[in-house]
């Protein structure tokens, strides 16, 4: 009997990897509308998606350098001739991934629950002075233990995987926008319409005091982040500016570190029989919508294996009126570590969307 890979996912259905195929089963999606198709796919390598691509001359940042598909990227960067800055809670360790690319990188220390360090990052990035051409938001966190954790009062996967990327971004918009091109990409998840709460986002109930499970806290964190590229997306219209969310894969890295041994051994197996994709496949798509000439304009969608997709069955991926109360929610919740007004290039920028709003 034959049986393609996605089937045997299905089957399988005890694994991380397993139980998202699995959800997506019914889920109904189609290519995006108005936004150039690419000829890659899940096989595709973030090398071969940035073949030809020179980024000599740009700077990129990447967060969660250490391990898996941050490493990766941070690694086919700086092949292209970029110069990448590789984040990590430890800095030596982010230090010793840089060590280990080719190329031009420096490392900065960034803990995403703790909103001062993300300031000191943010500064520090700023501190290059250099324009920011290229920022992917892939680090992330997956607990395992079944226990809801709190940071300040928030469910820890929506403080680290949202939150913290939130106030990162917002921090590093001036100089995204002296770009000539600035590009955010928001390592996201299939999760984010397979895992997440059925209502959404779940406004009134942040610390996740009701129904906590460790993949449904993940997949609401990662909803946050494809809402999070939806309203950006539309705040940055008119400028040179834009920011997408992908799904990565489903890529035997470090990710699974907190979930149980059995399931870090399912896991493995189900990836090393090659039903997954490898850390080279897994870091295609943040490479693709980071670098590709295609998409200059493309803003605010959501991709998988290297292409635009929009989930039209269920989910709230696309849901506008929820993404921008979201940003909302999230803008109340640090304000205080929002924007410093210290740079003229904030200041060009300010005026430009105030300008695009009133007009
Ligand atoms: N692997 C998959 O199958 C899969 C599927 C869908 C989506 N994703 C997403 O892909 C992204 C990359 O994950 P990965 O699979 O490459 O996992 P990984 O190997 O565990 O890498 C995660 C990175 O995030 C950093 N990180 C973790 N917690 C952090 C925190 N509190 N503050 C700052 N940085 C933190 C880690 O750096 P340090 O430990 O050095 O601080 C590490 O470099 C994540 O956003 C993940 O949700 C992965």
């Amino acid at each position: 009997m034959s049986i393609d890979r996605r089937k045997f996912l299905q089957l399988t259905g005890a694994t991380v990897a397993a139980s998202q195929v699995a959800a997506c089963a019914g889920i109904e999606k189609i290519p995006t509308q108005g936004v150039p198709r690419s000829n890659f796919d899940e096989d595709s390598t973030a090398e071969e998606v940035t073949e030809g691509v020179d980024l000599q001359g740009k700077l990129a940042v990447v967060t969660g350098c250490t391990s898996g598909i941050g490493f990766e990227t941070m690694r086919v960067l700086a092949m292209r001739g970029a110069y990448v800055v590789g984040t990590s809670r430890s800095l030596e360790k982010a230090k010793a991934a840089c060590k280990k690319v080719r190329g031009v990188t420096s490392a900065v220390q960034l803990e995403l629950s703790d909103f001062d360090s993300v300031v000191a990052c943010a500064d520090a990035i700023r501190s290059i002075n250099q324009p920011l051409d290229i920022l992917i938001c892939n680090a992330g966190y997956l607990g395992g233990s079944g226990d809801r954790k709190l940071v300040n009062g928030f469910e820890k996967h929506f403080v680290i995987n949202h939150l913290g990327h939130f106030v990162l971004v917002n921090r590093l918009l001036g100089r995204l926008y002296m770009s000539w091109q600035g590009r955010i990409a928001v390592v996201a998840s299939r999760s984010s319409y397979t895992d997440a709460p059925d209502g959404g986002i779940e406004f009134s109930d942040l610390e996740a005091s009701r129904n906590y499970a460790d993949r449904r806290a993940y997949g609401h964190s990662k909803l946050a982040n494809v809402l999070f590229a939806l309203q950006l997306g539309k705040l940055l219209m008119g400028t040179r500016i834009t920011v997408n969310s992908l799904h990565p894969g489903v890529i035997n890295t470090e990710i699974d570190r907190n979930l149980n041994r059995f399931m870090q051994g399912a896991f493995a197996v189900v990836t090393a029989l090659g039903f997954g994709k490898t850390i080279e496949q897994g870091a295609a798509t943040s490479c693709y919508v980071a670098t590709s000439p295609l998409l200059g304009s493309t803003s605010g969608k959501y991709f998988e294996d290297c292409n635009a997709v929009t989930v039209v069955s269920d989910g709230h991926l696309h849901d506008e009126a929820m993404a921008a109360e979201l940003w909302r929610v999230s803008e109340g919740l640090t304000r205080d570590y929002l924007v410093s007004h210290d740079g003229p290039d904030w200041n060009d920028f300010e005026r430009a969307l105030q300008k695009r709003r009133s007009g």
